[in-house]
């Protein structure tokens, strides 16, 4: 069954000159049959180099609304357009305006994974994998709103030793990470490096050795000469990590971190939706043309 589908999966992609991108988190088996399987970093830069006219993003909402700011006039397809990111549903364009009222003069500064209608709000966006590196771009002195995620933006800030207003909102599967987790993962293989996401709480990033984006730990995974790694973050990248470094094992640190909505996308729907053409992802340009000045922004950096 699985191998019927990945072969109409093919086929329909070559008739419809659709390439198929994919995030780290998603299932494994649509991974295998992505063109490119990246970070969100990764994925918004390839989004920009895409000759095909029709692009599958296998991911979140918000991930297939980069794509589509980046590619106006491109057909950008969403297997499940209920596979939302509750974090980037934590602050509306509305409550980013009356924020920014509140702050004249500070930078508005969003993690990619905020809705288009938070990005046309921001001056900058920032992805876990360049946030330090952007963030370094503001000059000393300004007043820095950061949105939504207060714990990568708490992360970058005490890199950064400066203050930032932070938005309260949270990634509900990160959350879910305790450093008590940590402590019993490492009493378990002792000497193993715990490398776990920015998105996780303050304690939990203390406790690890690394906080990386996803695309930072495949990279961390293949330079290590660690053989065991204890991975603090959604489990559906543990598939990218032994399939890439086959003489190495991968432990999560828990078995609860599963983002429902990454696993939303199926070979199933996959299919449907090369076949259908639909869902797509549309973006009205009075959102998708202030958006893409904050992802420019970034990807000029
Ligand atoms: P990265 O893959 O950019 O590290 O992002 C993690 C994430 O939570 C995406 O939703
Ligand atoms: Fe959003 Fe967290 Fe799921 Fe990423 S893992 S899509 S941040 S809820």
């Amino acid at each position: 069954m699985e191998n019927s589908l990945q072969n109409e999966i093919a086929a329909l992609k070559r008739e419809r000159g659709a390439v198929i991108l994919a995030h780290n988190y998603t299932r494994g088996e649509v991974q295998d049959v992505a063109d490119f399987t990246g970070d969100s970093l990764e994925l918004a830069r390839r989004a920009t180099m895409v000759e095909a006219e029709v692009i599958v993003f296998c991911g979140v909402y918000f991930m297939a609304e980069t794509a589509a700011i980046l590619n106006p006039g491109k057909t950008v397809l969403i297997p499940d357009p209920s596979a939302g990111c509750p974090m980037a549903d934590m602050i509306t364009g509305a409550q980013l305006r009356e924020l920014k009222a509140k702050h004249p003069g500070a930078i508005a500064v969003c993690y990619v994974n905020s809705t288009a209608e938070v990005k046309a709000e921001c001056d900058l966006c920032v992805t876990s994998g360049n946030a330090e590196r952007v963030m370094a771009t503001i000059p000393a002195g300004t007043e820095i709103i950061f949105v939504p995620d207060r714990h990568l933006g708490g992360h970058v800030s005490s890199k950064e030793g400066r203050e930032y207003i932070l938005w309260p909102g949270y990634c509900p599967t990160h959350a879910r990470l305790t450093a008590k987790a940590i402590e019993t993962a490492r009493a378990g293989h002792p000497g193993a490096p715990v490398i776990v996401h920015p998105e996780c709480p303050a304690d939990v990033r203390a406790a690890a050795d690394e906080r990386l984006s996803t695309g930072g730990m495949c990279k961390f995974a293949r330079e290590t000469s660690a053989k065991t790694i204890l991975v603090g973050t959604e489990i559906g990248i543990l598939h990218r990590l032994k399939k890439e470094n086959p003489g190495k094992s991968f432990i999560p640190v828990s078995d609860s971190l599963v983002c429902p909505n990454m696993k939303k996308t199926t070979l199933e729907n996959l299919a449907a939706c090369l076949r259908d053409m639909s869902p797509r992802v549309i973006v009205p340009p009075e959102i998708a043309i202030p958006a893409r000045r904050a992802i420019d922004a970034m990807l000029a950096v």
